[in-house]
């Protein structure tokens, strides 16, 4: 393993999207390329930290040293953080969908007999949050995300509440030049107990570096009693 401050540490990383079956061939899945979530699993590692990542289907390669589990389905996610915990610290960045079809069928649903006008959907498992409240084994330090499209720090610090998480990364993706969706360039807001903490636009691996560096601060420093 690299040398570094996170060294000793253990950390779970959630990225990509989450695929939810309605058929053989037809899913209900969040916009998400990865690219934010591989490239923070990079940065902690390169920081010396052990990372899991529990990753949906990307089209990027893990990075190297990352130990990947892949998942397809939200509630296949939840199993594989579950079984990876207990952590120091989570960074959940997938974007995990919702809800998914309360039953998946095993053949082809065909237009021709009635088709697919109503999809009836179950709710799925809220990994950021059954991971942020635990009573038991909790990570010292739970990272969320939040994609807000307006009043960004206003729904995000309520996000951070709603889940119990200690920091909330809040990005734009609402429609134009600043959208972080699919890109490379991200500009993010970061939400903890101190306030909020803005940064400029700047590359994803520069965000991840930066999150990285911010992380090992944090573990490295006598907990508030
Ligand atoms: O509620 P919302 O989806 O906007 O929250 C986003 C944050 O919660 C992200 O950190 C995402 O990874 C996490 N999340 C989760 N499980 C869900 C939904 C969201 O871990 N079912």
């Amino acid at each position: 393993a690299a040398d570094g401050p996170l060294k000793g540490r253990r950390v779970l990383v959630t990225a990509g999207p989450t695929m939810e079956p309605i058929d053989p061939v037809r899913y209900i899945a969040n916009r998400s390329s990865g690219k934010q979530g591989y490239a923070i699993a990079a940065a902690l590692r390169n920081l010396g930290a052990e990372v899991v990542m529990v990753t949906g289907p990307t089209g990027i390669p893990a990075p190297a040293g990352v130990k990947a589990v892949r998942v397809e389905t939200a509630r296949q996610m939840m199993a594989a953080v579950e079984k990876e915990l207990p952590v120091d610290c989570a960074v959940m960045c997938a974007a995990v969908a919702d809800y998914r079809p309360e039953i998946e069928t095993e053949h082809k649903i065909k237009k021709e007999r009635g088709g697919l006008t109503n999809i009836p959907l179950a709710e799925n498992p809220d990994i950021l949050r059954t991971v942020a409240q635990m009573k038991t084994g909790r990570p010292a330090l739970v990272v969320g995300f939040a994609a807000e499209t307006d009043d960004i720090i206003g729904h995000a610090e309520a996000k951070r509440r709603r889940k119990g998480c200690d920091w909330i990364v809040a990005n734009d993706v609402s429609m134009g030049a600043h959208c972080a969706m699919g890109r490379d360039f991200n500009a993010v807001t970061i939400l903890s107990d101190d306030g909020e903490e803005s940064w400029p636009e700047m590359p994803k691996a520069e965000v991840a570096r930066r999150l990285a560096r911010k992380i090992a601060d944090a573990l490295a420093a006598p907990r508030p009693a």
